[in-house]
């Protein structure tokens, strides 16, 4: 399917601003992406319409949002390819994966066990096993990286050696270094030593055709808000049988079948983990961001991604004093490229761009860990999606030449 960049760009009303008299140039996209219209639609579509409360009510409103919210969690479940009721709709990506932490791992883990994870994995996959750590004695495997930034398999082999190794948390896609780990691989691995694997597809996700199935993978979650979806949505997909054997998270109205003054039942899956009033407008914009991606073509969309990341890596190195984290060959990064400048801090040069209208992300982009793995303090990182530009790319790095001047005398 030819890609038709003007069709797409016109499906998204914010790239209309203008800000300090220049064209929006959104290039921070690993942050959270933008929404086209279809997203936007089904979440005043929701209000105006059909708002009621999920699950409770009988009056025709409560029917029809109960409707739309399972129909969101159908679209979803094909989208990743799972069943609906591995389906859990959660708030972000970091509390589908506190879910594990705090459901699985506190009651599967036990003093002594271990978690493996990649020193480049974001905060939201290190901080809940180091709250593991503190409350059940849990230890973490560190698998570190290549020269080029990329995970380590042999790390991997060493770590799965040892029997207390029980679950390998990775990322699916670093967004700092835009590697991805060989999940193929390291599921198999992790499987042939009874680990089981969480991967953190927040980054992956909008990148990629992904299918649970195929991938085998136990746990996977992410955030609609990184998928062109509304904040507030994310997903845990998770295999039935592990679903079945964990404790809910939370506890609340919704999730229970009978509660007695002594006792609770807890309700059948997936409405188990989904205590309380969900964010129904939320998921319905979720899936209608999912519909949009298939529209679109997901390998199109990957394909536009990669010219772009090609395009960026190849007139950013040619800047002197920029050093890019991660992969010399383009063909090895997805969706975005960090780097630093001698004598430039990150968040100067983001200053003085975004006065202009170019948004890049600033900081260590919540992987502290990583970032003193590399001996820096802070990046600079450019990330895209469907609807950047070439032009974009290069007004980019023009503008970047400009402020490097401009602080570096
Ligand atoms: C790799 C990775 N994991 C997890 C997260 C956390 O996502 P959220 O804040 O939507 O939960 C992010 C966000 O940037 C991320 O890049």
């Amino acid at each position: 399917m030819s890609f038709d960049i003007r069709a797409i760009r016109r499906q998204f009303p914010i790239l209309s601003r203008n800000i300090g008299g220049q064209p929006l140039c959104y290039l921070d996209n690993a942050a959270t992406t933008q929404k086209p219209a279809t997203v936007i639609d089904a979440l005043t579509g929701f209000y105006t319409k059909h708002n009621a409360n999920v699950n409770r009510g009988v009056h025709i409103l409560a029917e029809e949002t109960t409707v739309a919210y399972d129909e969101a969690r159908k679209t979803v479940a094909t989208f990743v390819g799972a069943m609906s009721h591995e389906i859990i709709f959660t708030r972000n990506a970091t509390e589908g994966i506190n879910l594990v932490a705090r459901s699985w791992g506190e009651t599967t883990l036990q003093e002594g066990d271990a978690v493996a994870l990649s020193i480049m994995e974001h905060h939201s996959n290190i901080v809940p096993w180091l709250q593991l750590k503190e409350r059940k004695g849990i230890r973490i495997e560190w698998i570190g990286i290549n020269a080029e930034g990329t995970f380590s398999i042999a790390d991997l082999k060493k770590a799965l050696k040892k029997p207390s190794v029980k679950l390998v948390s990775v990322t699916g896609l670093s967004n700092v270094l835009g590697t991805r780990p060989p999940l193929e691989k390291i599921i198999g691995l992790a499987h042939a030593a009874e680990a089981k694997v969480l991967v953190d597809a927040a980054q992956l996700i909008a990148h990629t055709p992904m299918n649970v199935r195929t991938l085998d993978v136990d746990f996977l979650a992410f955030s609609g808000h990184k998928l062109y979806g509304p904040m507030g949505v994310g997903v845990l997909v998770a295999k039935e049988e592990l679903l079945r054997s964990m404790p809910p998270f939370f506890g609340g109205g919704d999730m229970i079948q009978n509660v007695t003054q002594d006792t609770f039942t807890p309700a059948e899956l997936p409405r188990k983990f989904e205590a309380g009033t969900p964010s129904v407008a939320d998921a319905i914009g979720l899936a209608a961001a999912m519909k949009w991606i298939n529209d679109a073509g997901m390998e199109t969309i990957a394909k536009h991604e990669h010219a772009l990341i090609a395009h960026a890596q190849h007139v950013l190195s040619a800047v002197e004093g920029v050093h890019i984290l991660g992969p010399a060959n383009a063909d090895d990064r997805t969706g975005c490229i960090s780097f630093t400048i001698e004598g430039v801090h990150p968040h100067d040069l983001t200053d003085i761009l975004g006065q202009q209208g170019i948004c890049l992300r600033a900081g260590h982009h919540c992987t502290q860990p990583l970032h003193r793995h590399l001996k820096i303090n802070a990046s600079t990182r450019l990330s895209v999606a469907a609807y950047n530009t070439k032009e974009e790319i290069e007004r980019c790095v023009i503008a970047i030449e400009k402020a490097q001047r401009l602080l570096n005398c």
